[in-house]
């Protein structure tokens, strides 16, 4: 399965997707990785393993629909069947979002529905949760919505500031995007009215994906 990955920053997260498709047998390769920011760190990481880049400057369209007709069309050329956004900060408009219905993942630094948008380990710490995490899911036109297909727990510890969490939860999410990208691209992550079914490989229906404590 072609993916095409979407970031605007660091691309650690990126850099996690691209080991676990260079694993041997794994049914996914990274065909494209856009970027809306031209000084996107993450565009060296894909360089430098030889994955092919693209910058799509917002800064240089008029609307948010120009913008995503032009990550669409950059996506289709490049054959692209799954989209993985990775620290992608742009919302994309209801038309993009529908075009890509249940092909498109995105991962969230909390336990969804908790936390959405953005400060979320900030929010984290004020609200005082004991456990906070990471989520996959399937891209909505709502923010941070939509079909969970894995979620990992990370714990809150004491004297942890918005950035030592973050550091932790990152770590989670090196482990959890590429799990939840395998079953996707296994076929294995169904979405079944608005959840997701997981199947095990011989088609059996699985625990869902839950990494505790991290
Ligand atoms: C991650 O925490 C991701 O969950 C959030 O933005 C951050 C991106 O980090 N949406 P990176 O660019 O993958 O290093």
């Amino acid at each position: 399965m072609k993916i095409g990955v979407l970031i605007s920053g660091r691309g650690s997260n990126l850099a996690a997707l691209i080991e676990a498709c260079a694993e041997p047998g794994f049914r996914g390769q990274i065909a494209l990785v856009i970027s809306n920011r031209p000084k996107a760190e993450g565009l060296q990481v894909a360089a430098a393993a030889g994955i092919p880049t693209l910058v799509v400057d917002h800064q240089d369209f008029a609307s948010r629909e120009t913008f995503d007709a032009e990550l669409d069309r950059a996506l289709r050329a490049a054959g692209v069947e799954l989209i993985c956004n990775a620290g992608f900060m742009r919302i994309l408009s209801d038309g993009f979002v529908e075009k890509w219905r249940d092909r498109q993942l995105n991962i969230h630094p909390s336990l969804l529905p908790a936390f959405k948008g953005l400060h979320v380990h900030q929010r984290a710490l004020d609200a005082g949760v004991r456990i906070t995490g990471c989520t996959v899911h399937f891209v909505r036109p709502e923010m941070d919505e939509g079909p969970i297909v894995a979620q990992a727990a990370v714990p809150v510890l004491s004297g942890d500031t918005p950035e030592t969490l973050a550091a932790r939860v990152l770590e989670a999410e090196h482990k959890l995007y590429p799990l939840a990208l395998k079953l996707v691209v296994e076929g294995r992550a169904r979405v079944v009215g608005e959840q997701v079914a997981l199947l095990e490989a011989d088609g059996t229906e699985a625990a869902p994906l839950f990494v505790p404590a991290i």
